[in-house]
């Protein structure tokens, strides 16, 4: 019932480092500014993440595109009946989403869920020299994002059994000595919209963007570098969604990915598999990595 990811609103204490990110890191266009706020986009859609003001610096809410105002009040009506409280938006809460028709739950986290038909378009298609191939958006929605959900059966059942999401795969392992069991669900072709599992520092793991070359991953990697940007994970491919990818810390503390190559799943022949690591080669954190050595003959020492 859900077509894809539509948006995701951020709350964040620093309003002018996170433009300069957003703009400058990740390369999205803001398309509005007003007191106490701005809106990005990177693609057709006229705002794709919403960014105010506020001290908890973490995921504010989740937006869901539903297709058609029937299929949204079908889905309300069923929520209803499964004894979720589900509120209408006023018609100025919609507005500033800019979408026609708006309702608002929590899903079993406390994370504030949107669902919503009739997205504003935005006049020009999207564009930027900083990622010159794209970004994979439209109709596979904006990306993809990972939640912190300690009761793992309450959550499988809100988002699957209530909003129709379906199972994509499972990661189950250990990595660098933490526990990882990551339940990975999809909504549309692309592999997953929406992964939840353990708990968090905050409530939102990482948000994904994917662009259509492995240059403009690169390039992105170069920028958060420039930037001074914090890396968490270095390129690696992970065994689920085949994306490369990187991982860095936005202003906020909770993470980005920066990925292309991500593959697509048909439902009529997908299986969905219980992978048993994280990734098939790289996702090193930085440190990992012998950045500097000195030479042997150098440092006085025998080669
Ligand atoms: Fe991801």
């Amino acid at each position: 019932m859900i077509d894809q990811l539509g948006y995701l609103a951020f709350e964040v204490s620093d309003l002018a480092v996170w433009e300069s990110f957003a703009t400058g890191v990740l390369g999205l266009e803001v398309v509005r500014r007003w007191d106490g706020g701005f809106a990005l986009r990177n693609d057709g859609h006229a705002q794709r993440f919403v960014v105010t003001a506020g001290p908890s610096d973490d995921l504010a809410a989740i937006g869901w595109q539903i297709r058609d105002e029937a299929t949204l009040e079908a889905l309300v009506a069923r929520l209803r009946g499964a004894g979720q409280d589900v509120r209408e938006a006023s018609g100025d809460e919609a507005a500033a989403r800019q979408v026609v028709r708006l309702f608002v739950l929590h899903d079993p986290s406390g994370i504030r869920t949107e669902l919503f038909f009739g997205p504003s378009r935005a006049e020009a298609p999207f564009r930027s020299p900083l990622v010159p191939s794209g970004f994979v958006a439209d109709e596979q929605g904006l990306g993809h994002l990972v939640i912190s959900a300690t009761d793992h059966e309450a959550t499988r059942h809100f988002y699957c059994d209530l909003l129709g999401f379906r199972l994509s795969d499972r990661i189950v392992c250990e990595f660098y000595g933490y526990p990882v069991d990551i339940t990975f669900l999809h909504v549309n072709e692309r592999h997953h919209s929406l992964a939840f599992g353990g708990r968090q520092d905050k409530r939102l793991h990482h948000f994904l963007l994917e662009v259509k070359s492995l240059d403009d991953v690169g390039a992105a990697l170069d920028r958060a570098t420039g930037a001074g940007v914090r890396i968490a994970q270095m390129l690696g491919r992970h065994p689920n969604d085949r994306m490369i990818s990187f991982y860095a810390h936005t202003p906020s503390g909770f993470q980005f990915e920066y990925g292309c190559g991500g593959r697509l799943v048909d439902d009529a022949v997908w299986q969905p598999t219980v992978h048993d690591r994280v990734s098939e080669w790289g996702h090193h954190p930085p440190e990992r990595y012998v950045t500097r050595r000195k030479r042997p003959e150098a440092s006085g020492e025998k080669p």
